[in-house]
């Protein structure tokens, strides 16, 4: 059994204010996505590591890749205008087998940490698919849009509720054919656990951490370099 990373970063970042591309960003001195990457590379079990960025970037990025020393590990390829897509475009680059695993990390949580990664991957092999998740701690309601703002339709007990983080990993023989059979159907999930659900295929979660953060709207940068000085490692 190998198991292979692949790290989307083919986004444009919108949500955040400036020009440049969220994972491009300097956290403590280095790439976001730099960041990520150093953390699936220290997971000695990780044959090879697949990032997907826009075909601009993909010189760009393969200079940093060689500067930091991941060459031999690290493969850049094309992504696509979805997330869904820059993950299949990776895992159609993959040289994977069934029984192996696939994990899928955004590239923009660059605080993911070793020790989570590997409790990923002992879970997928275990149960097939198994993803990061973290407990909701506020009170999670369910809303209807209207025109006068969102009104609460329902309480949605917080037990019930986990919010999907990364990494997701999966045998690959499941995401291929979810991921098939998504593309096929014309369904485009905002992560792969969603293509694999909608497969009816048992999903996994373990259990993820508030550093593990997405790096999305202005302040979120301050907040991971805060984490970052915490680290003792
Ligand atoms: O947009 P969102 O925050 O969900 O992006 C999550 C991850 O997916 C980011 O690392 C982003 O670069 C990546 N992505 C991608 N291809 C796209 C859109 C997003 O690889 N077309």
């Amino acid at each position: 059994m190998q198991v292979f990373a692949i790290l989307p970063a083919a986004g444009l970042g919108t949500r955040m204010a400036g020009p440049q591309p969220k994972q491009f960003l300097s956290l403590g001195g280095l790439p976001i996505l730099i960041h990520s990457l150093r953390a699936f590379a220290s997971v000695e079990r990780i044959k090879a590591i697949y990032v997907a960025v826009r075909k601009t970037e993909i010189d760009r990025v393969q200079a940093q890749v060689s500067e930091h020393g991941f060459s031999d590990r690290v493969h850049v390829v094309e992504g696509g205008d979805t997330r869904q897509e820059s993950v299949v475009h990776a895992l159609n680059a993959l040289p994977a087998g069934p029984d192996d695993i696939v994990l899928v990390h955004d590239a923009v949580r660059p605080l993911i940490d070793k020790a989570t990664i590997e409790r990923t991957i002992d879970a997928v092999a275990q149960h097939g698919a198994a993803i990061v998740g973290l407990p909701a701690v506020d009170t999670i309601k369910q809303v209807e849009r209207t025109a006068h703002g969102a009104l609460i339709t329902s309480t949605i007990p917080r037990e019930f509720i986990v919010q999907a983080q990364t990494p997701q990993g999966f045998r690959y023989d499941l995401l291929q054919k979810a991921m098939s059979d998504a593309v096929e159907d014309g369904f485009v999930g905002t992560d792969e656990a969603s293509v694999v659900e909608r497969a009816g295929l048992p999903v996994a979660v373990v259990h993820g951490s508030q550093v593990n953060l997405k790096i999305t709207q202005p302040g979120d940068i301050e907040l991971a370099e805060f984490y970052l000085s915490q680290r003792t490692h």
